[in-house]
């Protein structure tokens, strides 16, 4: 077990949809399906290392042997990754946090009167840009899933949010992103350095990323 590239490592992986509520029957969310990120949190713990998964709402099973940590909205998410940042060497944040949230949550369900019906939203706090300003050693890795612009957005997430590489994923292309069993990424470090893959399935993908993750650990 020593000799696993991973051995002695604790990496945290984020995956999956975020919701948020709206009323007792209501909830904001998108097309994550956890597929991703579960796939990282397994090849991880194949590879040797102590893995907490923070996952969204999916009807996936998490690898056997891991730390699972299940929850609902975007702050939640912020709260649990935040309290396990310190103790991490790896950071990859592959969840699909939403970036508003309602202003105000229904205590009852809203009723149907109006033809038309307006919701206000505010932001919600950016963890990955939060973990990225309290970045002390750990190797942090964001997603971008973008519909255009695919590389010179994901490059902008790099710089803005302080990352050691962003994992770039065009959401539009057939079998890529949202809810498919393969994907097709782009990897850019922060020295610039830049790895674009066929279409693999997510499994391999993660394995990829993990590669490039080892080699940053490696500077
Ligand atoms: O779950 P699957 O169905 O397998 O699909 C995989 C995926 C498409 C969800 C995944 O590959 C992916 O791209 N995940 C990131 C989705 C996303 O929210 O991207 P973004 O470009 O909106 O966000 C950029 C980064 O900031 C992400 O790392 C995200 O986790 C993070 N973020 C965003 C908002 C927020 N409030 N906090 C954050 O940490």
């Amino acid at each position: 077990k020593q000799d696993l590239p991973l051995a002695g490592k604790k990496l945290l992986v984020t995956a999956g949809p975020t919701r948020e509520e709206l009323d007792p029957v209501r909830y904001f969310t998108n097309h994550s399906s956890g597929k991703m990120g579960y796939a990282i949190a397994a090849a991880a713990k194949k590879w040797g290392a102590e893995v907490t998964l923070v996952s969204g709402p999916t009807s996936l099973q998490p690898p056997s042997g891991i730390k699972v940590e299940n929850v609902i909205s975007a702050r939640e998410m912020y709260d649990k990754v935040l309290s396990h940042y310190n103790s991490q060497d790896i950071v990859i944040k592959c969840a699909a946090v939403a970036d508003y949230t309602p202003v105000s949550v229904f205590e009852n369900k809203f009723k149907k009167k109006n033809d038309t019906w307006t919701i206000e939203l505010k932001k919600t706090d950016d963890i990955l840009k939060t973990l990225g300003e309290k970045k002390e050693n750990q190797i942090l890795v964001g997603f971008a899933a973008e519909t255009e612009n695919l590389e010179s957005y994901a490059q902008d997430k790099l710089e803005r949010k302080n990352l050691d590489m962003v994992i770039g994923n065009d959401v539009s292309k057939e079998g890529s992103g949202f809810g498919s069993d393969t994907n097709e990424i782009i990897m850019i470090k922060k020295d610039g350095s830049k790895r674009t893959l066929p279409i693999l399935s997510k499994e391999k993908a993660a394995e990829e990323i993990l590669e490039q993750v080892l080699d940053l650990m490696k500077r």
